[in-house]
């Protein structure tokens, strides 16, 4: 039997919306309109019907998911994963979900620092980000769906952290219970700025802070910025992972491979918001 999964019902039917129970094999869940859905060999569940898949391997392609897992593996990110950790563990949820999970970096960093313990949820739409995800943290629950309809039970979670992943403020709103937490981390104004110069004639800095989604109300903001100087080969592990990978052409990212010392400059802004109770 797979331990990380108890017959609770967090999850629905993606296809009728019915509650979704572990069935007695504990190798898959059921719903009472008998909408079967396997757990995989690595434990993850994959609740995207082929029917609501826009392509045939939507999110990240593999590719970009290994460049992530090597750059974020090197602990680049850690001061970001740290501060993350910190303000989750400082409002002790019960049920947190990472939204956009990728290959679970963060989860993994959320359970490592993490003192309160907590039920740990991670979804993404790339199957083989969230099955390498799964694979290497089995206390979690890991599925396969889109943010724009998560497989949840209404008002299931208390937190959720979205770490630069796309999300919907409808599905956001029904998940969370009143008073739940959203945590947001976006890029900063300055954030990848020598990175940038590669590829943009002129780098504009964009405004500080985002917008919430409606029906959420900000309770703080944290700005993190740092330098870090990665390795030639590492660069581009994270120019892959920027929105902007596909402006670097060959030219281009031999340029950024060719830099001596290349210092880049991280800037990440956290946003804590409430679900307001109306
Ligand atoms: C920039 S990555 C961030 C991943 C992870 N949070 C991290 O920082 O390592 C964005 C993630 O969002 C996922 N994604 C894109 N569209 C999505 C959608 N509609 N629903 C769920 N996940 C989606 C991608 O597959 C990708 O893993
Ligand atoms: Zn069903």
């Amino acid at each position: 039997m797979h331990k990380s999964y108890q017959p609770q019902s967090c999850y629905i039917c993606p296809l009728c919306a019915a509650s979704l129970q572990l069935n007695q094999s504990a190798k898959s869940y059921v719903c009472e309109n008998n909408h079967q859905f396997d757990l995989a060999k690595e434990g993850y569940l994959n609740l995207l019907p082929v029917q609501f898949k826009h392509s045939a391997e939507p999110g990240d392609n593999k590719q970009m998911i290994q460049a992530r897992r090597e750059f974020l593996e090197a602990g680049y990110y850690e001061p970001l994963a740290k501060a993350v950790s910190m303000m989750i563990d400082a409002n002790h949820p019960n049920h947190l979900l990472d939204l956009g999970c990728g290959e679970g970096y963060y989860s993994r960093k959320i359970e490592t620092y993490c003192s309160n313990p907590m039920m740990l949820h991670g979804v993404d739409i790339a199957k083989f980000a969230v099955a390498a995800a799964a694979k290497k943290q089995p206390n979690a629950r890991f599925i396969v769906a889109s943010a724009n309809r998560l497989p949840y039970a209404d008002r299931y979670f208390d937190f959720v952290l979205r770490v630069f992943a796309p999300s919907n403020d409808d599905e956001l709103k029904r998940i969370l219970k009143p008073s739940g937490l959203l945590l947001t981390a976006t890029p900063g104004p300055r954030h990848l700025w020598q990175l940038k110069q590669f590829i943009y004639a002129e780098v504009k800095e964009h405004a500080l802070e985002n917008e919430l989604p409606q029906g959420f109300e900000r309770i703080n903001t944290q700005r993190i910025s740092y330098k870090i100087t990665p390795a030639p080969e590492q660069r581009i592990a994270l120019l892959q992972m920027t929105p902007f990978a596909w402006r670097a052409d060959q030219r281009v990212q031999q340029a950024i491979k060719d830099a001596e010392e290349l210092e880049i400059e991280t800037d990440f802004v956290l946003t804590l918001a409430v679900k307001l109770k109306s």
